[in-house]
């Protein structure tokens, strides 16, 4: 296997309200699939693909809660069991196209692309930040040209935010803090850097209101939750009332080795009655998200296929340990599939 992401995770496959009772067609971690609601509101995920001649199960159709193949018309029920052949009287025994593990979490479907026993030992991870009434959020959807690590190396450096985004910065900031402390765990990494009590960066005091004269501190919080999601939170503290808290959630899902599916969201725990702030901030971090895309788009193409390695300095620690994690993901991936232990591992059902 020289694929550069585990298949024994969740990954958000789509957002909740593009799924409807029609077929679309996604992929998640190369594996092609048909993303389908049935009548009863549950999600389902099959492989993109007819078992009997491979053509596209979404280019079919629906018929209430099967799927129809619009080559030959064999029909699947939601576990992906072919339940019917038009040309006779029964479909043969054991035929079916391989369903995977689907858990809805509104705002997201999550798809386990990998071995389907261990899906049930593992839950996606939570984002309240996206559901919990307490915060306002808005998101987009990008594709991106880039194999997915490349987001999550960006993400987990900050330090190119004074190159690059100077004006996200408190005023005459020239370098941002040093990290305190990078934890790690299974499969995450935290970091956290306290910055130094300094005036409001622009887009700070429109969206919090505060003064721009005092000296406030902040602290910066980067997680590398899973290969599937980075979530990075910026609380400004006042001192005096609560915190100003705006958290970034960033789904990568790895398409394929060259591009991904970046679900990215932007939330606020203030000012939730006052749409505008939410519209703003959206506004000014799409652009910088736009511009985080332009960067691995021009690593990725400048890459000739070469795996990253080179000069290592410190702010590189977050981004080794999220390296690290996935290395190992893969490593247990090919010892299990070496073994033959559990279900048939995901790169044995696809050509
Ligand atoms: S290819 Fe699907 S029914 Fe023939
Ligand atoms: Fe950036």
């Amino acid at each position: 296997v020289t694929r550069s992401f585990p298949r024994n995770c969740w990954y958000v496959a789509a957002r909740s309200e593009d799924v409807d009772s029609g077929l679309g067609r996604y992929r998640v971690a190369d594996v092609p699939l048909v993303l389908h609601r049935q009548p009863d509101g549950r999600v389902v995920a099959l492989e993109d693909r007819c078992p009997h001649r491979g053509y596209p199960l979404s280019a079919g159709h629906t018929d209430s809660d099967l799927i129809v193949c619009g080559y030959h018309g064999m029909c699947f029920d939601g576990d992906g069991t072919c339940v019917k052949v038009p040309s006779q009287a029964y479909p043969p025994y054991g035929a079916g196209v391989r369903s995977f593990p689907v858990a809805e979490q509104a705002p997201f479907v999550w798809v386990w692309p990998g071995e389907e026993g261990r899906a049930r030992l593992t839950v996606p991870p939570r984002l309240p930040w996206l559901s919990d009434p307490a915060w306002a959020s808005t998101g987009l959807v990008f594709d991106v040209a880039a194999n997915y690590l490349l987001l999550h190396d960006h993400y987990l450096d900050l330090t190119h935010v004074p190159a690059m985004h100077p004006e996200m910065l408190a005023p005459g900031l020239q370098q941002l803090a040093a990290i305190d402390h990078v934890t790690m765990s299974e499969m995450s990494v935290a970091l956290q850097r306290t910055l130094p009590p300094a005036p409001l960066a622009g887009w700070e005091s429109f969206a919090t209101g505060l003064d721009r004269r005092g000296d406030l501190a902040r602290t910066h919080h980067g997680e590398f939750l899973s290969p599937a999601v980075n979530l990075e939170r910026w609380v400004i503290d006042p001192g005096d009332e609560d915190p100003y808290e705006q958290a970034r959630i960033q789904a990568v899902t790895p398409t394929t080795e060259t591009t991904t599916r970046l679900h990215w969201f932007m939330a606020r725990n203030y000012h939730l009655e006052r749409p505008e702030v939410g519209q703003r901030l959206h506004h000014i971090f799409e652009t910088l998200v736009r511009q985080d895309i332009a960067v691995v788009e021009k690593i990725q193409a400048n890459s000739e296929g070469r795996p990253p390695d080179g000069v290592r300095v410190s702010a590189d620690t977050a981004m080794l340990k999220a390296r690290q994690i996935v290395a190992g993901m893969l490593g247990r991936e090919r010892a299990s599939a070496r073994a033959g232990d559990g279900r048939k591992p995901a790169d044995a059902a696809l050509p």
